[in-house]
């Protein structure tokens, strides 16, 4: 996949990253794990699930990606705009290359299974996405804190030190996560 292709992927947000060098790092990651990886089209991966563990009812990895951004960048708003004043200073720029890294090493994690269906990969046994997604910033040069969005947005960063940015992206990702959970168990109300 081109990095035209990447960036229209992840429009709108990624034309919401003022700093051009980390605009172009977010690309950069996602470029060198579709890479790595067998979806070699739009297509491919617009069938991707985001999560292996629920049943995601057609949300795709992209939409699920967007709207956490969304969501993460809405909870930031949320507090600048109702506090007198912020007890932190939520840095934008970083909160959004968070929001679109945090499960890009989901492109690594989870494979087509050949049948349709998608299963975790070789990659994925060695390793939860929060690591190879740490890794592929680290490569790609991101600064440590966006590293830690991805590295500590999920289980593997409970009770650990984590940036504001990672604590919005965890709340907004968990929002969309924990219904389709909750349908699988019965325990959402509709
Ligand atoms: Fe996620």
């Amino acid at each position: 996949m081109t990095r035209a292709q990447i960036t229209e992927l992840l429009q709108p947000w990624i034309g919401r990253i003022h700093d051009e060098t980390l605009r172009e790092k977010v690309i950069t990651c996602w470029e060198t794990a579709l890479g790595r990886s067998s979806y070699s089209t739009v297509a491919d991966l617009d069938a991707m699930p985001f999560t292996l563990l629920a049943d995601t009812r057609g949300v795709s990895f992209v939409e699920h990606t967007l709207a956490v951004t969304a969501g993460a960048v809405g909870l930031a708003q949320a507090q600048g705009s109702h506090y007198r004043q912020m007890p932190y200073e939520v840095n934008m720029d970083r909160l959004i290359a968070g929001g679109l890294l945090h499960d890009v090493g989901k492109i690594l994690e989870i494979e087509p299974d050949g049948k349709g269906g998608h299963r975790k990969s070789r990659n994925g046994y060695c390793m939860r996405h929060p690591i190879s997604g740490a890794a592929l910033a680290s490569e790609a040069g991101m600064p440590e804190e966006v590293i830690n969005c991805i590295a500590c947005h999920a289980k593997e960063g409970e009770g650990r030190p984590q940036v504001i940015e990672t604590v919005l992206i965890h709340q907004a990702d968990y929002a969309t996560f924990d219904p389709l959970v909750m349908m699988a168990k019965g325990t959402l109300i509709l």
